[in-house]
């Protein structure tokens, strides 16, 4: 963790901005935070839900809880959420988790919805963690977790714009940590496989494709990323499953890794 003291005093409790916090992954890490002492600043684009969550954190872990609703996908609001973490020096810890996927056929997909898609998982995400880096690195400690997947270590048919914005995520996460070696700021790329949230009706796919052994609940995934943070790990596959995929990924020629990528999304997606 970047500063955990669970007695500190109000005003040097350590804070952290969690984005997509009203559901999934992005809820359990507020939970698993604000556990661990942190005040939180929680973004997304239900309100009533954050509100909930705020006031439940607020009573059950005396954590100090700003709701700050708005659609990343929108400049101005956008914008806004990057305006506040400017004005924030305190904040020890960015949550980049915000994100979503379509299933599909790329050509079948609705371009705004591959814009939208673009603009949360990838520009939003980028911005946000360029707002949050540089005072970090005047500060000298921080971190920021970039939520990525599995999906982003190959290319993904039937899931092609979701899995280019998560290998986006990777990269930059990857390059980010190692221009920031030794400024006492850590950067990671969370790369789960399938997890037991919204993402899947989101997405438009059914989990129940997928072998129960292979499916992770959001609070296996926040464990495991506030763990290889604690530990330095740049790069975390939560599961077996993903980190031997991502390495047969590496280690196989790219056109039998392709080969095998798209056998196994015919096996999980192709409903033609
Ligand atoms: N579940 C999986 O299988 C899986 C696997 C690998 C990686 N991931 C990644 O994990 C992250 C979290 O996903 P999840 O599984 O927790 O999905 P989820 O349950 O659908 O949660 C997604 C969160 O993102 C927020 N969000 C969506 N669109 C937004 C927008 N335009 N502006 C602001 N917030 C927005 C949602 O809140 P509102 O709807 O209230 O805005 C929600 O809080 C994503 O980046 C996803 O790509 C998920």
């Amino acid at each position: 963790m970047p500063e955990s003291p669970r007695s500190s005093s109000p005003d040097t409790r350590p804070l952290a901005l969690v984005t997509g916090a009203s559901a999934g992954i992005g809820l359990c890490f507020a939970e698993r935070l604000a556990e661990q002492g942190h005040d939180l600043i929680l973004v997304a684009r239900r309100r009533d839900r954050l509100e909930d969550l705020a006031r439940r954190l607020g009573a059950d872990c005396g954590a100090d809880v700003e709701v700050q609703p708005a659609d990343l996908t929108d400049p101005a609001e956008l914008r806004k959420i990057e305006d506040r973490i400017i004005a924030e020096p305190r904040l020890s810890l960015l949550v980049n988790n915000a994100g979503f996927g379509t299933v599909g056929r790329f050509q079948d997909v609705e371009p705004d919805r591959i814009e939208s898609e673009i603009r949360l998982n990838v520009l939003a995400l980028a911005r946000l963690a360029r707002a949050a880096v540089g005072p970090m690195v005047e500060r000298g400690a921080g971190a920021i977790i970039n939520v990525s997947s599995g999906a982003g270590f190959q290319p993904g048919p039937w899931f092609a714009n979701y899995s280019a914005t998560k290998a986006f995520v990777t990269s930059l996460s990857e390059a980010m940590a190692g221009e920031l070696e030794g400024t006492g700021v850590r950067v990671q790329a969370l790369c789960p496989g399938p997890v037991s949230t919204e993402f899947a009706e989101v997405a438009g796919t059914d989990e129940g494709s997928l072998p129960d052994m292979l499916v992770q609940t959001p609070e296996q995934v926040v464990d495991a990323s506030l763990t290889a943070l604690e530990k330095d790990q740049v790069v975390c596959a939560t599961s077996t499953f993903v980190g031997v995929s991502a390495a047969l990924t590496s280690l196989l020629p790219r056109g039998i890794s392709r080969r095998l990528g798209l056998a196994l999304a015919r096996r999980t997606f192709d409903r033609d």
